[in-house]
């Protein structure tokens, strides 16, 4: 089966009322993760690689290994998408490297940290559409900053967040802006900003509708019930997996992420995407220490990459029957971004 574009999944989640995991990759073992994840609960399959993930792997690798996971699972649809896109000209890359789907981030400037103001998203985004969609190519944009609804900072732990102190109305998407949005730049997908942010320590408690505003995503359908939402910063950061690193030497603060109920919540009210990474290292991070710690005297990588790619398995596991993207993936007919073209004519 061919990569296919993003929109031919999320408009059969949204017909199905489920949602998809957007999983992050920076290598082999990610992606063999995902994929017999995928496999084992009949899913569709959407991976994604930051700018970060295409400078570490390089893009001729992953898109080589994109096409050996379409080959290998015959199956399974996937789509490999552009995850926050910094510029017009990285989404334009990314396309001529095989991307089925892009992001086009105009929610902060180029350099990936600065509040961007409502005209230069609407330009930026628009521009990726246009030539996206010439390519049958398929476009999340978001309005909003990511960050915490308590300290109004948005997180750099992994390189891109806003910097600075964000005002409430940056931190909440404003449900008439977004139904603007979407109408001026023709997304087909939005990601909005509800209190959620990248990485490990997102809440400093299990948290309330004061720190991660789900009813945003009620009114945002409401306004805009045809519109697929996608939730970033969606990881859940299990106490079992901090326990674990903890245990085996690792020095992690206690912290909160998304429950899964509350994303559950989210694909009631049109969230199709949900973007996972950090749970995925957290749980590759407590394998290899465990590996280390109980059998120091290995030093084969196998030894403990193999245990990575089963525990991060596990969490791609729970995550698609969780969403209620298991056992979809042979209803899904394909279609190349190729064919999709005619889509938005
Ligand atoms: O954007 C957030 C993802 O977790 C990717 O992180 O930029 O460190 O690859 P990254
Ligand atoms: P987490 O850090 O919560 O996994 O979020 C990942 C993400 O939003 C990638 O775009
Ligand atoms: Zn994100």
């Amino acid at each position: 089966m061919p990569l296919v574009p993003m929109r031919l999944l999320l408009d059969h989640a949204a017909e199905n009322n489920y949602g998809v995991a957007a999983l992050n990759v920076n290598n082999m073992e990610q992606i063999q993760a995902i994929m017999e994840a995928a496999q084992e609960t009949e899913s569709p399959v959407i991976v994604q690689a930051s700018r970060g993930a295409r400078k570490y792997s390089q893009d001729n690798y992953l898109r080589h290994l994109m096409l050996a996971a379409a080959e290998l699972y015959p199956s399974l649809p996937i789509v490999m998408h552009q995850d926050h896109g910094n510029s017009p000209a990285t989404c334009k890359s990314a396309i001529e490297n095989g991307f089925t789907s892009v992001m086009m981030d105009g929610s902060l400037g180029e350099d990936g940290k600065t509040p961007s103001d409502y005209a230069y998203n609407v330009k930026v985004t628009k521009e990726v559409t246009e030539a996206a969609h010439a390519q049958g190519v398929s476009v999340e944009g978001e309005l909003g900053c990511l960050g915490s609804l308590v300290t109004g900072e948005g997180e750099k732990e992994d390189g891109h967040g806003a910097e600075g102190k964000l005002t409430r109305d940056q931190l909440l998407t404003d449900p008439e802006e977004a139904a603007q949005f979407v109408e001026a730049t023709n997304v087909d997908a939005l990601a909005v900003a509800i209190g959620t942010s990248h990485g490990a320590y997102k809440f400093t408690s299990k948290p309330t509708g004061e720190v991660l505003a789900m009813d945003r995503i009620e009114a945002i359908h409401k306004r805009l019930p045809n519109c697929h939402l996608v939730m970033h910063g969606s990881s859940s950061v299990p106490q079992e997996l901090q326990d674990i690193i903890n245990k085996y030497g690792g020095k992690l603060r206690q912290t909160w992420g998304v429950p899964v109920e509350e994303i559950q919540r989210g694909i009631k009210h049109g969230v199709r995407k949900i973007n996972v990474d950090t749970d995925s290292r957290l749980a590759i991070t407590g394998a290899i220490r465990k590996v280390f710690a109980e059998s120091p005297e290995k030093f084969d990588p196998r030894d403990y990459l193999k245990p990575a790619r089963e525990a991060m398995k596990e969490v791609c596991k729970a995550r698609m029957i969780a969403f209620g993207q298991a056992g979809w993936a042979s209803k899904i007919k394909p279609v190349s971004i190729d064919k999709y073209k005619s889509y938005y004519k």
